[in-house]
């Protein structure tokens, strides 16, 4: 089977909902990030910190590469995974990408009580991910095969969403 790929915004509930799927699917369940912090025994904030934005994106885009190349994995990715045409590429060719539509508004419930995230620790965050959601909504949009609305929706019923369209 080929693998389903989570795309969206910070505060999508990729994660979880990716999480939960697998468990359904009976597959391995991946996220990018965790990959990225297992590999270099670091987490985000650090990479961030220590190499800047390019240096994660770099990491990013080789995990990216080589988990979107194997075959029955549900892989979650990060929020930014899709800025780069070879990320967008890769995601597309490796399977089915499932879009986790969220509106601003719960983007900014949702990671209002995580401190985890180096673009979000500025002054307004709310700004921030309001920016990006407009950058990255056509994108999302444009690696997507499916797209799934989860604002007002729990987990399990975005889940359930997504294995009736698969
Ligand atoms: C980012 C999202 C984060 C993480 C990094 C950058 C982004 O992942 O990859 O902090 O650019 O939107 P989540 O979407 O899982 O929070």
């Amino acid at each position: 089977m080929r693998n389903v790929i989570l795309v969206g915004p910070m505060g999508a509930g990729k994660s979880t909902i990716g999480r939960l799927l697998a468990k359904e699917l009976r597959l391995p369940f991946k996220d990018s990030d965790k990959e990225i912090e297992q590999r270099t025994g670091a987490d985000i904030p650090w990479i961030f910190d220590v190499e800047g934005e390019q240096g994660f994106r770099e990491r990013e885009q080789a995990v990216i590469a080589e988990l979107s190349m194997q075959d029955g994995l549900v892989l979650a990715t990060g929020g930014g995974a899709v800025m780069r045409p070879e990320n967008r590429q890769a995601l597309h060719a490796g399977g089915r990408v499932v879009y986790l539509h969220t509106s601003v508004e719960q983007q900014i419930d949702r990671t209002s009580r995580d401190r985890n995230r180096p673009l979000l620790r500025g002054p307004n965050p709310a700004q921030v991910l309001s920016d990006l959601m407009a950058m990255r909504d056509p994108l999302y949009r444009e690696v997507a095969d499916i797209i799934i609305e989860t604002d007002e929706r729990p987990p399990r019923m975005v889940v359930q969403e997504i294995l009736s369209r698969l």
